[in-house]
């Protein structure tokens, strides 16, 4: 088994008295796409949070590449090879499509005309390079949620926090979405990805992760997983398992 890209070792973090995430541990190879899964308020968005840097863990690790990460900021990571977006997508309205990913490439590329370069070649194998110029403002739902990608792939990651890219979409928009994260992979990103849409998490993760209430339930295969009691009964509710 080759050294695992991310480490997430115990890790927990409170909100006062809540615990959004609670002793959670896992593991993502190199390659793999990671689903993962958890009814709302599971912990999921905290989690991502924590492993890209927005959080510090209330106690555990998280490891990327060998390196003890836990705590640092997310610029720091963004340098280490760690992409996310936003669940919440979070564009610079004020800016241009172009102008939004353009920030985001400075951080390989410091000279303008290299990051402006950079930013459309993002732009092109994103399907945004026919709206460059228009104000990030102005993007439908689903321009702004590729948009977020194309801002986390400006800083040229090895590593992909996806929250919810998917969610929202029109079913072409949709399709077009896990081909672009499916294309991402074939050129090597790992990826973990929270994704409420049943359809597309169990068709491009090969592992899913499954939270409820904070803790993990379930890990492995997706078939294992759809199996799980435990899993049933935190979607279905008592009843149901
Ligand atoms: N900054 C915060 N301060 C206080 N509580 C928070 C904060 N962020 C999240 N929480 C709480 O932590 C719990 C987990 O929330 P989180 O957003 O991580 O869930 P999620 O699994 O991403 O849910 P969803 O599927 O709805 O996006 C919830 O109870 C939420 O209200
Ligand atoms: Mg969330």
């Amino acid at each position: 088994m080759p050294e695992p890209i991310l480490k997430v070792d115990s890790v927990t973090k409170c909100f006062g008295g809540l615990t959004a995430v609670n002793n959670v541990s896992f593991q993502v190879q190199p390659g793999e796409i990671v689903g993962l899964l958890g009814p709302n308020g599971a912990g999921k968005t905290t989690l991502f949070n924590v492993i890209s840097g927005y959080y510090a863990p209330t106690s555990g690790s998280i490891t990327f590449k060998g390196q003890d990460i836990s705590g640092k900021q997310p610029y720091t990571l963004a340098t280490h090879g760690i992409g996310r977006t936003f669940q919440v997508v979070k564009p610079f309205a004020g800016l241009s499509v172009l102008e939004n990913v353009v920030i985001a490439s400075f951080l390989r590329y410091p000279k303008r005309a290299d990051a402006e370069r950079h930013a459309w070649q993002i732009l092109e194998s994103t399907g945004l390079a026919d709206r460059a110029n228009l104000s990030a403002a102005s993007l439908t739902l689903a321009g702004r949620k590729r948009l977020e990608i194309g801002k986390a792939l400006a800083l040229e990651p090895s590593f992909l926090l996806l929250d919810e890219v998917v969610a929202g979409l029109n079913p072409t928009e949709a399709d077009r979405t896990v081909e672009l994260i499916l294309q991402l992979k074939q050129q090597g990103m790992t990826i973990l990805i929270v994704e409420h849409i049943m359809r597309v998490i169990m068709n491009i993760s090969d592992r899913l992760v499954v939270l409820n209430f904070g803790e993990k339930i379930a890990e492995g295969a997706a078939a294992e997983v759809a199996k799980n009691p435990l899993v049933i009964e935190a979607y279905l509710g008592e009843a149901a398992a």
